[in-house]
């Protein structure tokens, strides 16, 4: 497997699947940076790896993406960012009909409009290069409308099903690929906010037989950005253990 790409940003990439996927491309000999508005949690990791930099960006803040992450634009971008707020500060189930606006905007910005944002900061560098890859990491909460996840969560991530696709067909005479990659129920921060019984609950429900890891995602997301997938553009790749197979 061949990577032509040098370079590679990552989105939320101190989040559980973000750092697998630096783990797994600074292996590859690949300059990673990783973007969190928290970035503690990446310390270990680029300790480890010299050719990995950690970047600290509000990604729900234009101005931080314009200013902090125009030095780093890569020849590959993952937009991997997302929150899925379950439960309000009281305690409270998200409810549609409870919802604030604030809220709603709030998952939108990050899942949605941040993916455009970084796009954007990248296309000129990849049009001119005539090479780029972008991953938009969705769910299959876009399929199925998940797991207790709120409308506003699942809503973002149809939205970037679409984003992928109409930006595929706008790129793809740039020598630049884009896909999305649907992760099923994966063990991270994410899916611990419920109890250890749900998780367990949930096994049963997947074929595979246990919830996913980081790793499973993050190796799609190398593929995609390998010679292997060089004539894949705005697809979608559902990595879920058989937990959704529709259409
Ligand atoms: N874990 C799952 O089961 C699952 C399933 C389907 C899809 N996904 C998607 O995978 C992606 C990664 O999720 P994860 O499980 O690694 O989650 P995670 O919570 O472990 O990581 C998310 C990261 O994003 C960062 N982040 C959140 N808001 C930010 C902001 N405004 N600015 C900068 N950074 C911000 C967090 O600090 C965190 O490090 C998300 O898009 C998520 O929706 C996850």
């Amino acid at each position: 497997m061949q990577i032509d790409g040098k370079s590679v940003m990552i989105t939320g990439g101190c989040g559980g699947i973000g750092l697998e996927m630096g783990r797994l491309f600074a292996e590859a000999g690949k300059d990673v940076v990783l973007v969190d508005a928290k970035i503690d949690a990446g310390a270990a990791l680029a300790d480890r790896h010299k050719n990995i930099r950690l970047v600290q960006c509000d990604l729900a803040s234009e101005s931080e993406i314009e200013s902090r992450l125009k030095p780093y634009v890569a020849d590959m971008l993952i937009n991997n960012v997302g929150i899925s707020p379950k439960f309000d500060k009281a305690g409270n189930r998200v409810r549609t009909w409870t919802m604030t606006l604030d809220q709603w905007n709030t998952v939108m910005t990050v899942n949605v409009t941040a993916h455009f944002l970084c796009t954007r900061l990248h296309l000129p560098r990849m049009m001119e290069n005539k090479y780029g890859r972008i991953v938009n990491i969705a769910s299959y909460a876009a399929r199925t409308a998940g797991y207790q996840a709120a409308v506003h969560y699942t809503t973002s991530k149809a939205a970037i099903l679409g984003f992928t696709k109409s930006l595929a067909k706008e790129v793809a005479p740039y020598g630049i690929l884009v896909n999305a990659v649907n992760p099923g129920r994966i063990e991270t921060a994410m899916t611990r906010d419920v109890s250890q019984e749900i998780n367990q609950a949930f096994v049963s429900q997947i074929p595979a037989g246990r919830l996913g890891l980081p790793t499973d995602i993050a190796k799609v997301a190398l593929f995609l950005c390998s010679d292997l997938a060089g004539y894949m553009t705005g697809t979608a790749v559902e990595v879920n253990g058989g937990l959704y197979v529709g259409p």
